[in-house]
């Protein structure tokens, strides 16, 4: 592998950064990230790997999910438990439906940025100010001021993800894998240590990170960063990739094919997956590449209601998984996972499913910070649905 140190990325282009006023006051937090200790294990961040390689070959499933984007004030222990609470529930029913064990990885522990389509927000009769991008950069509320990013805030994420991976681990009894998209690089970096007895590099902020969509450029600084951490990784597929570009990726990524290294995430919208996935699928085979193939029919379905809320319909949900299984099938490839957001909490954010939640319904409960989230009874019928599925 060409040189690489934690620090490298800062060489190349990185999307998605804020932008902090104070670059003193940056530096002085990050210092204090590395002084603090590691939140994960290299051991169960080793066994995640296998079990990811397992997954590849057909011998597990893959749940990942949880919140778009969390929030600090949910860093409770009643949070905590429900979350945990509705992913043991669907891990169960896929466990059932599936007939093979599940392997559970949590958007939790950390999941506290996000990168946004837009720079600005425009509110009606406002001027426009700064998107929120995440509990870790800027506060939700509509103010310039609130807007403006803040360092001392990745030091309370910190703190809030090292006291979410304590509370999980209490509640369960063997290590419960967690996951957030590795967004801002400054924080990545400072929680990436060197291991001597394995000779490599390992983020200990989490298990797993992905690679958002917005920020897999084939020579950006996030596809830099990634290349030089031993975790497994993820990679988020929308519709603009290339399997050209996809089988560079690999390359970059994964350039000793070690197994359970990559995982792929689709999400390209469910009217985009039967033309958009075979070539995709095809990339893969012909290079070689092993990875195992994860569908999130959340990011490709959303729009925007004319009350001003953004939703995703649950039929269109269920359509996506339910094709992409079918592409895989048909491309003597297999599917091995669901990513979705999802809450414990009897939300209205997505309309459809068994509750027959419609367009009026959204205001009712809508909670989250960033994407619509499925609720309770949602989830577990999306999952029910795989019993039709092959796999
Ligand atoms: C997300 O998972 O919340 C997200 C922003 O996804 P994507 O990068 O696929 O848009
Ligand atoms: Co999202």
């Amino acid at each position: 592998m060409p040189h690489w140190v934690p620090s490298s990325w800062s060489a190349f282009s990185a999307q998605q950064q804020p932008v902090y006023a104070e670059e003193a006051q940056l530096v002085r937090v990050l210092t204090q990230i590395r002084q603090s200790p590691p939140l994960v294990s290299v051991a169960a961040i080793e066994a995640l790997r296998v079990a990811i390689a397992e997954a590849a070959a057909g011998e597990r499933f893959l749940l990942q999910g949880g919140d778009c984007a969390e929030r600090f004030q949910d860093c409770t222990v009643s949070e905590v438990r429900t979350k945990l609470g509705i992913l043991s529930q669907l891990a169960l029913v896929l466990n059932t439906v599936t007939k093979k064990p599940v392997l559970t990885i949590g958007r939790i522990a950390g999941q506290y940025a996000k990168p946004r389509s837009l720079d600005m927000e425009q509110q009606a009769g406002m001027l426009p100010i700064p998107s929120f991008r995440g509990d870790n950069v800027n506060r939700r509320s509509l103010s310039w001021k609130a807007r403006q990013a803040d360092p001392r805030r990745l030091w309370v994420g910190h703190q809030c993800a090292a006291i979410t991976h304590e509370h999980l681990r209490a509640l369960c009894t063997s290590p419960f894998y967690t996951s957030h998209e590795g967004l801002l690089l400054p924080y990545e970096e400072a929680v990436t240590y060197q291991v001597p007895a394995y000779g490599r590099y390992y983020n200990l902020g989490a298990h797993f990170l992905w690679i958002g969509d917005r920020t897999r450029q084939l020579t950006g600084a996030h596809v830099e960063f990634f290349r030089g951490i031993a975790n497994p990784i993820g990679i988020k597929l929308g519709p603009s990739v290339s399997p050209t570009e996809l089988a560079q990726l690999l390359d970059i990524l994964n350039p000793h094919r070690q197994q359970g290294r990559i995982t792929l995430i689709t999400r390209l919208g469910a009217h985009n997956v039967p033309t958009l996935l075979p070539p995709l699928i095809h990339a893969v085979q012909d290079a070689d590449h092993s990875v195992l193939w994860v569908c999130d029919p959340m990011h490709g379905n959303g729009f925007i209601a004319e009350t001003g809320y953004k939703t995703r319909d649950f039929t269109t949900i269920c359509a996506d998984l339910d094709r992409t299984d079918a592409v895989h099938r048909a491309c003597g490839s297999r599917l091995g996972g669901l990513h979705i957001e999802v809450t414990g909490n009897a939300v209205t954010e997505c309309i459809g499913g068994p509750e027959g939640i419609r367009l009026c319904d959204v205001p009712n409960n809508y909670q989250t910070y960033c994407d619509p989230r499925l609720n309770a009874v949602q989830s577990l019928a999306l999952v029910s649905q795989l019993t039709s599925l092959s796999l």
